[in-house]
């Protein structure tokens, strides 16, 4: 069963994109152990796009605290970046107290344990299993993807509100002012922007195609791009955010859904919740891990991978990237993902195996299928028996996706904030809700139209994670912290999801790492932080270095393009499937993924900053 899947798989696979169109000018090739890190002394912002980066400053600026700067650029970042910057998408925010006070104005609540919001959307009432299939039963192309069928309920409103409520110093007015000023004073196109705007997704919606297209008089570098509509959507948030959900926006934005085909309803935004979850506890090298639990499934994939390279001297082995690293990580990689397709689905609706697929002694069993020499093929691959309950059913890795941002922030108390949100493909449905001037997200796309079936990239997805109302989608978005020394003793090896989490004294931060990507995101954390934990790259080096992929099924060993060429012929030599960004999607321009990362100096308490020079609007600064 697995082999033939897995030849469906590479027949059909294409590569992970960043930018899905193809007028995009082309990364500049960077001599990534050239670069160096941006520096501050107490306080960083990192983040896709300079007017986003410049918000969250401001507000640290005027006193508020990592979490007011990320709701800042959270919000900044709807109206500056709006291929994936979103009001109308979901995500996740883990926030890291610095000490024992807590933050905010739950500090005195939260003991500052870490605090993980799941602001993810959630599918509508009106959903259900087959809704993207047709008679037939065939999955109708583009329907979970393209339109108002495609969106469930957005969070991000809700997520961020909550985060500024319960964590924030400041007030919501405070904090959107930046964005309410970018919307409503506009802000500068590069050609790369300009370029985005032209997306054929949007042209497709009329209040789309008016607002980011000019109806058509595309937007040229250089003009200023002013969104009054989303300017008034934003003030009335800012005075009242329940407004979204609950009061005036809330109907308005149900009567486009039922004017349009939509799905939402008055009820599904009623019904909407922030959930607060448990994040994730692993170790490695000796640092605490803490990182995403389900429903994204990339925070259980990273613990696990680095669980198994934990078992290896990866600069003995070799230098950084060399054939003989990227073999090992590859291989950690292949068996996470086999983890990941055969038991992950939405935490509240499934019973998940995360504390056994966490065990150290689990990855030890895992790594003694590694043979040193070559590739185990994905068909072959057999999973050690006795440590992890027999899977119900077969499941598949989710498909990659094309627009999703990350930002990181850590402030002058050394709180971290570590946050991805998404609307999932480029701009999301590409509708625009009229007339409040932001895109609804195609996050419905991420659940399963069809049980084992491989959609248009080849790739299956399960049962676990089939359209219910009210189900969240599983994700990919992995945003992780990484300090020293580790806590693990309090925490235990791995948090259950549900339990309180221990006050606890928390250690030193050393990295707050995450990146878009869709299925590539955990192994993109992954090459991140190993090029610095292990292979002592600094964090801006390690934004740029070029990345490798691989996710089990299809079987296929992925390059970005920049990878070095003998490097790529080296494990084809070995046995890998091996595959060059650009040379098999062109619109991917070579690249996948974007890293906004921070790193704490673990002498000075400096602050450095990655900006992934694979965009070239982005920005880290801090004071
Ligand atoms: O939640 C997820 O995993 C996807 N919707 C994320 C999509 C994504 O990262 C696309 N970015 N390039």
């Amino acid at each position: 069963m697995r082999s033939a899947l897995a030849l469906v798989a590479v027949s059909l696979f294409l590569a992970p994109s960043v930018a899905s169109f193809a007028q995009v000018p082309a990364p500049t090739p960077v001599d990534y152990l050239a670069e160096t890190p941006t520096r501050a002394p107490h306080a960083m912002v990192v983040s896709i796009h300079h007017d986003a980066t410049d918000a969250g400053v401001e507000i640290l600026h005027q006193g508020g605290n990592a979490v007011d700067a990320a709701v800042a650029v959270g919000f900044a970042l709807a109206v500056v970046y709006p291929a994936a910057g979103n009001i109308g998408g979901g995500g996740f925010m883990l926030i890291r107290p610095s000490s024992a006070r807590g933050i905010g104005k739950d500090a005195a609540l939260k003991h500052g344990s870490p605090v993980f919001l799941d602001y993810r959307e959630e599918a509508p009432a009106a959903a259900s299993a087959n809704m993207y299939l047709d008679a037939q039963g065939n999955i109708i192309p583009q329907a979970s993807i393209t339109g108002p069928h495609a969106s469930g309920v957005p969070g991000t409103v809700a997520g961020l509100a909550y985060a500024e409520a319960h964590f924030g110093r400041l007030t919501l007015a405070k904090v959107m002012a930046p964005a309410i000023r970018l919307a409503r004073d506009g802000y500068v196109l590069s050609a790369e922007e300009a370029a985005n705007l032209q997306s054929p997704n949007l042209t497709q919606f009329p209040a789309s195609h008016r607002i980011f297209q000019r109806d058509g008089n595309f937007y040229k570098a250089g003009e200023t791009f002013k969104q009054p509509e989303l300017a008034n959507t934003l003030t009335q948030i800012a005075a009242d955010p329940t407004s979204f959900y609950h009061g005036k926006l809330a109907a308005q934005i149900a009567a486009f859904e039922a004017a349009n085909q939509g799905l939402i309803t008055a009820k599904d935004l009623a019904h909407y919740e922030v959930k607060e979850r448990t994040p994730l506890v692993g170790s490695y090298h000796g640092l605490e891990v803490l990182t995403s639990p389900p429903p994204s499934s990339g925070g259980i994939a990273l613990i696990e991978i680095l669980n198994i390279l934990s078992g290896y001297n990866l600069p003995k082995i070799g230098p950084d990237r060399s054939p003989d690293q990227v073999h090992y990580i590859t291989e950690a990689f292949r068996r996470a993902y086999m983890d990941r397709t055969d038991y992950l689905g939405d935490p509240d609706f499934n019973t998940l195996p995360l504390a056994e697929m966490a065990q150290p002694y689990y990855a030890d069993a895992w790594r003694k299928t590694i043979d040193p020499l070559k590739p185990t093929s994905s068909a072959d691959l057999v999973r050690p028996a006795g440590y992890l309950p027999d899977p119900t059913t077969i499941l598949h890795p989710q498909k990659e996706d094309n627009e999703t941002t990350h930002f990181s922030i850590v402030d002058a108390d050394g709180n971290a904030v570590s946050n991805t949100y998404t609307l999932n493909f480029g701009f999301g449905s590409g509708v625009t809700v009229d007339p409040l001037g932001f895109l609804l997200n195609d996050e419905m796309d991420d659940f399963t139209s069809k049980p084992n079936t491989p959609n248009a990239f080849g790739l299956i997805q399960s049962a676990a994670n089939a359209i219910a109302p009210g189900h969240r989608p599983l994700s990919c978005m992995s945003p992780t912290i990484i300090s020293d020394p580790p806590i693990t003793d309090l925490y235990g090896p791995i948090a259950k999801p549900g339990s309180t989490p221990t006050p606890t004294r928390p250690g030193k931060l050393r990295l707050v790492l995450g990146s878009p990507g869709g299925s590539t995101i955990m192994t993109t954390v992954a090459n991140d932080l190993i090029s610095v934990v292990d292979n002592g790259l600094n964090i801006q080096s390690a934004a740029d270095a070029p990345r490798f992929h691989h996710q089990y099924l299809p079987d296929v060993l992925q390059f970005e393009k920049a990878f070095s060429i003998p490097a790529v012929e080296a494990m084809k030599a070995r046995g890998y499937t091996t595959r060059r960004a650009a040379e098999f999607d062109e619109k991917s321009q070579g690249v996948w993924g974007d890293s906004e990362l921070i790193a704490v100096d673990p002498t000075t308490g400096e602050l450095l900053g990655g900006q992934d020079h694979r965009h070239h609007f982005g920005k880290a600064a801090g004071y």
